[in-house]
């Protein structure tokens, strides 16, 4: 057994004990979904286009007890009853609850919403929920881009999936949540986060067709390669229910709109910008481009190719820089130290303004790369960056 997976297997025994002390009786089982990074293919999957993220080693863990009515006469039938130990703000466990049935958009407010939009969409989708008690955890890091909101609505999917005997598609779990995340939470946000968590294979990043879903597991040896992808936190809050990302999903479907094509998916790489302001231009020419260079990513690493892949990466991050315009100073700072303390490629990862960058570094660089950034951060005067290595990770299921 892999070090990783003793490692969750521990975790989930920690959380099935804490469970049974907080609820009186064990859970039916723990739930493990990863968060992500996202190799290459940057505001492209709300335009159809193309991605390749990979599920990585850092993800949270769900322990569900199903509780039909009358099993505990304390407490009402069709309340769910929750409880976190990485309650993002404060420390120690966090407990909320929520009617099911009293369930509208924004009803359930931090972290407990995603539980909650779980239950909203799975009701919407004519998939009664029964009440239950739920234990979270987590090792993603919260508001550093990459997908722990997403890795606890996809934990609680699985979890609700193989319990009610749903007998859900990945694709279906992918939909479902992000329509809580959509129509619950109220963030307008694509469907690479989940699909990535859901999906995700270990050593392989997800080349993912997201108007249909289809999906392609591409090798991503690094380690053979004597490579790691290091990540650089910048520790910019950002938020997707802010009006940069919607802001920029709008641009996209007016310039959909203009060219004639019901999404940026169906524009020819080399159709004719000229009809457009500068502004949307510029939007439309970085989604071409970004899903031209995920296909040539996905290309070079299914050729077992490692060599291209920093250059492709560094142009992905001055296209999201300079058309897109959804990075800042911070991420910035991150791509240019990394790349000139020897990365072969960085770019930011996940929505953008703040987060986390990605940097592809030679294992044996890891320690100058390190130093260069907290070094580079320091002499700005900004907040220090919380560096760490990810892996690519197998997706979601039962621990
Ligand atoms: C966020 C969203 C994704 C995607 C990225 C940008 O992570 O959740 O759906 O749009 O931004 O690529």
């Amino acid at each position: 057994m892999s070090a990783a997976v003793q490692a969750v297997q521990s975790r989930a025994q920690i959380l099935t004990g804490q469970f049974a002390e907080i609820y009186g009786s064990e859970p039916d089982g723990v739930w493990r979904a990863p968060g992500r990074v996202n190799l290459i293919g940057e505001h492209t999957d709300y335009n159809n286009g193309f991605v390749l993220p990979f599920a990585i080693d850092r993800s949270a863990l769900a322990a569900v007890r199903l509780r039909p009515p009358g099993r505990d006469p304390e407490v009402p039938d069709g309340v769910v009853r929750l409880a976190s130990r990485y309650a993002p703000k404060g420390h120690g466990l966090s407990r909320e609850e929520f009617s099911i049935h009293g369930l509208t958009p924004g009803s359930t407010e931090g972290w407990a919403a995603y539980p909650a939009g779980v239950v909203y969409a799975l009701e919407a989708a004519g998939f009664p929920v029964p009440a239950f008690d739920l234990l979270l955890d987590s090792t993603v890091p919260v508001g550093a881009g990459l997908s722990s909101s997403h890795a606890v609505e996809v934990a609680v999917i699985v979890a609700l999936n193989d319990l009610l005997g749903l007998e859900l598609e990945h694709a279906d779990m992918a939909r479902l949540t992000q329509y809580a995340e959509n129509r619950y939470v109220g963030a307008p946000t694509g469907i690479m986060d989940q699909s990535a968590s859901l999906m995700g294979r270990e050593g392989s990043a997800l080349f993912l067709d997201c108007r249909s879903l289809a999906a392609e597991t591409v090798p991503l040896p690094l380690a053979e390669h004597g490579l790691a992808v290091l990540v650089m936190d910048t520790r910019v809050a950002h938020s997707h229910s802010d009006g940069g990302y919607s802001a920029r999903r709008a641009s996209c479907e007016h310039g959909a709109a203009v060219l004639g094509a019901d999404s940026l998916r169906d524009v020819p790489a080399d159709a004719d910008l000229s009809g457009l302001d500068a502004e949307t231009r510029r939007r439309v020419r970085h989604v071409l481009g970004e899903n031209r260079r995920v296909g040539q990513t996905a290309a070079e690493l299914q050729a077992g190719r490692m060599d291209t892949l920093g250059q492709l990466l560094t142009a992905s991050h001055a296209s999201l820089r300079d058309d897109f315009e959804v990075s800042c100073a911070e991420l910035d700072l991150a791509v240019e130290a990394a790349l000139t303390a020897g990365a072969l490629g960085a770019r930011m990862t996940g929505g953008g303004f703040g987060g986390s960058a990605i940097a592809l570094i030679r294992c044996a660089d890891e320690e100058q790369v390190r130093t260069a950034v907290l070094a580079a951060f320091q002499g700005r005067g900004f907040r220090e960056p919380v560096l760490f290595t990810v892996l690519p990770a197998a997706g979601a299921g039962r621990v």
